[in-house]
Parts: C-alpha cells; sequence; structure tokens
C-alpha cells in the first residue's frame, strides 16, 4: 500500500472499471475528483483525506481505494467490504461555512449518489433514507459519512465519504437481509464503477455549491421525491415514533407525532415501524 503515490498513478490490485476513473472524471469538467488518488489499500479513505487537508491538498482531492482496512461508518460504525467490490472514497471539499451547513451536505451526498446509482441500474427503485443512507428496492446499497475540518466554530473544509456496494453478491449473515448491491439488482449488466464515480461527482460538484451557498431550498424538491421515509411511521432510538414528513432547512428529519406536533430529530437513527 502507498498512500503517498502521486495521483493519476494506477497501482496494481486496482480493477479494470476503475483504471480510467481519474480520466473520466477530468472530462466531465468538475472541480471534484482532482486530483485523484487511486489506492490499491487503506485504513480509510477518509482519514487519508483529513491527513491530506492537513498537509494542505487543494479543494477536490479525492482518495478512492480499492480495499479499507479501517472502514468507518456514521455512529462509530465499522464499514468493512470485501476488496474489489465497492466504490469507497473521499473527497476533500475546501468550504467555509456555519457547522449548520453539515447536515444538509450530507444530504446532497446521499442524493449525488442515489441519482447516480438509479442511472447504473434503470427501473430500480433507488432512494434515499434520512440521514443519508441510500436504499436499492428498500435494501442499503451506499452510505455517507461526512467529516468536518474546523477552525474555531467555522467548518474550513469537509470530506465526504461515500461507500456503494457495487459488485458485492454475498454479504455477512449479520447484513444480509438488510443490504444490497448494484450487481445484485443488475445481473445481466456489470456495473462500472468509474461511470457511477463521475456520476456522483459531477452532481456532488453541483450541489455543494447550491447548498452551502443557498441552503436546501432549491434541491429541496429533489429530495422529497426520492425521500424512502415521507409518509411513513418512523421511530428514533429513543423510541419516539411519528409520521416522517421531509426535512427542514438545517437538514433536520421532520416527525409528525400522533398527537399532531411537528417535532424535529437532528441526528441518530431511524427505524420503518412496521403496520400490522
Ligand atoms: C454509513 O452508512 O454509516 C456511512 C458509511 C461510509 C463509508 C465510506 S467508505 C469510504 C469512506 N471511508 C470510510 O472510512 N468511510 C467512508
Amino acid at each position: 500500500m502507498s498512500a503517498d503515490r502521486p495521483a493519476g498513478a494506477v497501482p496494481r490490485g486496482v480493477g479494470h472499471d476503475l483504471r480510467g476513473a481519474s480520466q473520466l472524471v477530468a472530462e466531465r469538467g468538475c472541480m471534484l475528483g482532482r486530483p485523484m488518488h487511486l489506492l490499491a489499500s487503506v485504513a480509510s479513505t477518509n482519514d487519508e483525506a483529513k491527513r491530506g487537508a492537513r498537509e494542505g491538498a487543494t479543494h477536490g482531492t479525492t482518495w478512492l481505494a480499492e480495499q479499507q482496512t479501517a472502514g468507518r461508518g456514521r455512529q462509530g460504525r465499522t464499514w468493512a467490504s470485501a476488496p474489489g467490490e465497492s466504490l469507497l472514497f473521499s473527497v476533500l471539499a475546501r468550504v467555509t461555512c456555519p457547522p449548520s451547513s453539515l447536515p444538509p451536505i450530507a444530504l446532497v451526498a446521499g442524493l449525488a449518489v442515489r441519482d447516480a446509482v438509479a442511472r447504473a441500474v434503470p427501473g430500480a427503485g433507488v432512494l434515499t433514507k434520512w440521514p443519508n443512507d441510500v436504499l436499492l428496492s428498500g435494501r442499503k446499497v451506499a452510505g455517507v459519512l461526512v467529516e468536518a475540518i474546523t477552525a474555531g466554530a467555522r467548518v474550513e473544509a469537509v470530506v465526504v465519504g461515500i461507500g456503494i456496494n457495487v459488485h458485492t453478491r454475498a454479504f455477512p449473515v449479520e447484513i444480509e437481509g438488510r443490504a444490497t448491491s448494484l450487481a445484485l439488482a443488475s445481473p445481466s449488466v456489470p456495473p462500472d464503477r468509474a461511470t457511477i464515480l463521475a456520476d456522483v461527482l459531477e452532481s456532488l460538484d453541483h450541489d455543494l455549491h447550491v447548498v452551502v451557498g443557498r441552503g436546501l431550498s432549491l434541491v429541496r424538491a429533489r429530495l422529497e421525491a426520492a425521500d424512502a421515509l415521507r409518509g411513513r411511521h418512523v421511530r428514533n432510538d429513543s423510541g419516539d415514533e411519528g409520521i416522517a414528513s421531509g426535512v427542514d432547512d438545517d437538514g433536520r428529519l421532520l416527525v409528525t407525532r400522533a398527537d399532531g406536533v411537528l417535532v424535529r430529530w437532528g441526528a441518530g437513527e431511524v427505524h420503518l415501524v412496521e403496520q400490522a
């Protein structure tokens, strides 16, 4: 493994459908994904990106790995995936914003992934699950981990880490009932990770600036159309329940309680409550 390999170089062990990723992203003309560090194996691409940020990496620099040995998920969970099966990458965005912009950034990152997955598997039901999971046919196909680099009370940069299950055909027994992949959804057409990556980066490049500059208003309609929870009975880890009713301007989940009061959930995990 070399996390210090020059951007653009393709190390051994990187799959064929990623080898042209750097060029494809450059052809799209967006700022994100340039330069791109393609790595065979690394502890966590988010950690690489945070290290890069400290060392002066520029806006858009992206770390993409075939394998993570210590991949991280939200809320201290691990993110495990077999080598070569997933799209695992982290983008450094040098945006200056208040911490309240972080949930909206995570929401549009999830939306970018949703749109890219939907394009790769036409006709499949691909939705976002607040705060930033992506579901394919009701099962998790991707997750987003946004981490901030702060200076005092301001955010100076964000690392957007994304993991998408692409070629995976079998999951560990603990998650097999909840997880899926593009390959399982579309067995006859092998998904191309470079194209999915370029689609995500292009969309995120646009929406990141929109959201940092103007908040969620301009993407609200797309968020609502993609919302797997809207109108569904949900419960959080504290046992609070209600009907999911969209998101507010700060990216919090709006929930209508049984007594009609609209409340806002700011963090944590949300579960669908099965109706009898
Ligand atoms: C979640 O659903 O809990 C978020 C998962 C985020 C995983 C990605 S994989 C690339 C990047 N590097 C990490 O260590 N985590 C994110």
